[in-house]
């Protein structure tokens, strides 16, 4: 690569000798507000100064690695007095400021053209059906206590497919909360940190019967729905009482190929969901398919036990009650419908806003049936796998 020192003074003529062919990278001009550098990637790109400057290597401190540099205070608006390649550097001078700033030139060519920062847990989902049991990524509790790299790809196996099965869990309630951790905080709903799943006399929710349980997301009715969800079976005998799961992404996508005007609306109406009891009143609108920043599929939000009166202009809903049950009825269809029994010693770890679950319905008097369950964040889950497998920007 050529690196000549070249320097361009701010009204943008270089210094070097122009009728030769421009070296690349080169600065290629100063203006008012930032500078055009042409990158080793042959392009020439725009740069801002105040995001040049708020952004100097010397601007984050390696104790905290938090910004310490405060661009709200400076005198006046950054202008770079000059700017030239020093070997794989771009090195900036500021106009009206005793500062020098030196940035990598590879460093510059990953945000170039307002690309947004490489995000590896940022992966791509694999939708799966009815037929996938045998093959849902299956993890020993205590490697993942043991093993770092066992518990990242236990991590990037939940990004992928939103669903994982944990064996050998310790038969204790801590047990759980020793699992979650590996993922990330204990995360708290209006039903607390922790709860049990087993038949009760005054039931709360339908959960809590030996009724069949409909497909659903878990607590709609929060504003920030609990991300993971973590279930652990610790006794499983009773006659009945199936596992019911299906991909969110699989049935979704399907719809947007089968109903394109149904998958409008569940994309861009919010429904109310509600869970109302004596000391709690929540409530939240949410879009039943959610998609994330590409445009696809990234999960659901649904729950027919939660779903609150639509208070929605009574015409809309001539059209959305349609859709909504269409999509309904097919997240029900065979095809898609994963079932299993659980077993004892077992922990289902799935996603609480892509895989929707629901229990085919028990005979309470056949035996024990005993789950305790949790929750963990998504965005913990992210940041867990992102300290697991990447350097990040201040690793040594
Ligand atoms: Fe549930």
């Amino acid at each position: 690569m050529l690196h000549g020192r070249k320097q361009i003074n701010k009204r943008g003529s270089s210094m070097n000798d122009l009728s030769s062919p421009l070296a690349i990278p080169a600065v290629t001009g100063l203006g008012e507000k930032g500078l055009d550098i042409t990158l080793p990637d042959g392009k020439t790109h725009y740069f801002n100064y105040y995001w040049l400057r708020d952004n100097c290597p010397s601007s984050f401190s390696p104790v905290t690695r938090e910004r310490s540099f405060d661009i709200f205070h400076l005198d006046v608006p950054p202008r770079a007095k000059t700017a030239e390649l020093e070997g794989d550097m771009l090195v900036i001078r500021w106009q009206d400021e005793d500062h020098i700033t030196r940035l990598p030139l590879s460093w510059l060519e990953t945000y170039a053209g307002g690309k947004s920062r490489h995000d590896p847990a940022d992966l791509s989902r694999v939708a799966w059906f009815g037929d996938h049991y045998p093959s849902v990524p299956r993890f020993s509790q205590p490697e993942l206590v043991a093993d770092d790299a066992t518990r990242a790809k236990w991590i990037e196996a939940m990004l992928v497919h939103g669903f994982t099965i944990l064996t050998d869990m310790p038969d204790s309630d801590e047990g759980l909360t020793e699992t979650a951790e590996l993922m990330g905080c204990v995360r708290p709903t209006f039903f607390g940190t922790y709860f049990d799943v087993k038949t009760h006399i005054n039931p709360t929710n339908t959960a809590y019967t030996a009724g069949a349980l409909e497909l659903h997301t878990d607590t709609p009715a929060e504003e920030f729905a609990p991300g993971i969800q973590f279930l652990h079976c610790r006794v499983n005998t009773v006659e009945g009482g199936d596992s019911l799961y299906a991909d969110g992404v699989a049935v979704a996508n399907d719809f947007r190929q089968r109903d394109p005007e149904g998958f409008k609306l569940l994309t861009e109406v919010p429904i109310p969901f509600y869970c109302e009891h004596d000391t709690y009143d929540a409530r939240s609108r949410q879009y039943v398919i959610e998609l994330d920043q590409h445009g696809e599929v990234e999960g659901l939000t649904i729950s027919q036990h939660m779903a609150d009166i639509f208070d929605l202009d009574q015409k809309l809903l001539d059209d959305y009650y349609p859709a909504f049950c269409r999509f309904g009825r097919m997240l029900q269809e065979e095809k898609y419908m994963m079932r299993f029994l659980m077993k004892g010693g077992e922990c289902m770890v799935f996603d609480n806003h892509r895989i929707v679950h629901g229990r085919a319905a028990y005979t309470a008097t056949s035996g024990d049936r005993y789950l305790r369950g949790c929750y963990v964040d998504r965005s913990e889950m992210r940041s867990t796998y992102r300290a697991l497998v990447s350097e990040g920007r201040f690793k040594a």
